[in-house]
């Protein structure tokens, strides 16, 4: 699942069957990925947020063959059908064909909203992505789940459609504000819960040490390895990949509740502990496991409350993509590395979990 090649990791090639790049700066293994496959014509989409768009246009300087780049303002708030329209009559305006590889550069919102447009562009582009943050790194990028929100809720409408390769490029991580380097740790602690053993020991450890100091390569590449081997086994979301959701539940409803003002990785850190406490009051998770969980999202300095309105929070739940028949089910851990879908809960029950994760004015988050 994991090799190392000269400058590079490449995760998950033969389990995915596309290549996921690990390295820092990505052009040159961009440039042979290309050499290596047929595409004549590239095209770059990417956020046009400055540290996003000087790295595509770097990209765009280097690559083989030339491309042309498109950029356009994303945003959590912006992964809608409208912007989606504008990146389609972009893709026409710059003449792009059925064969012409697109190539979108940035974060989570860049992946599923790029994808997405890859997977409809004449009914379907070849697309890989460049993922700049590491929300995108562990988890968007990976798995080919494309998308955009709409007004009912978070990604209801999308594709299943996998990339030709992600490249992860590391540099970039050190362009993030460190603020969202910080919440791009929440999906990882999610691939930890999930994993159990050396991953989750290993962030209790690294959690005291700054940033600069952390192994970023092997973190990435351990969460990438987790999140490959369930989409292995489940690509359309039937049944296992529906784990990858822990803390998901809470978080899209978070998000759409409060307008998408909230970052996706906040809102999963919180996601994760409403899942926690949501597993403890049912009884399927021990206090102990709850706290050990709770002790490193804090050492993380992650969030752990959202100014939440608790009745829209309940009312955006029940449009996530797990409700049947009405019912809401969740993702929960059973203990540290053992996690369990398809749980339903109470709405009282969920609703007072909301009301503990639930920030109240003149509180400390
Ligand atoms: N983000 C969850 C998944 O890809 O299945």
């Amino acid at each position: 699942m994991v090799a190392q090649e000269k400058d590079r990791t490449v995760v998950a090639d033969e389990a995915l069957g596309y290549p996921i790049i690990v390295a820092p700066g990505v052009v040159g293994c961009m440039n042979e990925f290309l050499l290596s496959r047929s595409y004549r014509d590239v095209v770059v989409l990417c956020d046009a947020n400055p540290a996003v768009r000087t790295i595509a246009q770097r990209l765009v300087r280097r690559l083989r063959p030339q491309a042309r780049l498109l950029a356009f303002a994303l945003g959590e708030r912006r992964k809608r059908l409208s912007t989606l329209e504008v990146v389609l009559d972009g893709l026409t305006t710059v003449g792009a064909e059925r064969t012409t590889l697109l190539i979108g550069v940035g974060g989570g919102v860049a992946s599923d909203l790029f994808g997405f447009a890859a997977a409809t562009y004449m009914r379907g582009t070849a697309y890989a992505h460049v993922a700049t943050s590491l929300v995108a790194m562990v988890d968007a990028a990976i798995g080919g789940k494309t998308g955009v929100d709409l007004a009912g809720g978070k990604n209801l409408a999308g594709a299943f459609r996998d990339p030709v390769a992600v490249f992860c490029d590391l540099d970039a991580l050190q362009t993030l504000p460190y603020r969202h380097l910080r919440e791009g740790l929440a999906e990882i602690v999610k691939a930890a819960i999930i994993e159990g053993g050396d991953l989750f020991e290993g962030l209790e450890t690294l959690a005291a040490h700054p940033f600069y100091r952390w192994p970023w390569e092997s973190i990435v590449v351990d969460a990438i390895r987790i999140k490959a081997a369930i989409v292995r086994d489940d690509r359309l979301e039937a049944g296992d990949r529906e784990l990858l959701n822990l803390g998901h539940t809470f978080a899209h409803a978070f998000e759409r509740a409060g307008g998408y003002r909230m970052s996706h990785g906040a809102a999963v850190a919180v996601g994760l502990r409403a899942a926690g406490m949501l597993a403890l009051r049912l009884g399927r998770f021990s206090e102990e496991e709850h706290l050990r969980v709770l002790a490193l999202l804090a050492l993380l300095r992650l969030p752990m409350h959202a100014a939440l309105d608790v009745d829209a929070t309940l009312a955006a739940m029940g449009a996530d993509k797990k409700v049947r028949k009405g019912r809401l089910r969740f993702v929960l851990p059973r203990a540290i590395g053992d996690v369990e879908h398809g749980i339903v809960a109470r709405r009282a029950t969920v609703r007072n979990v909301l009301e503990r994760v639930r920030l109240r004015p003149g509180a400390a988050g």
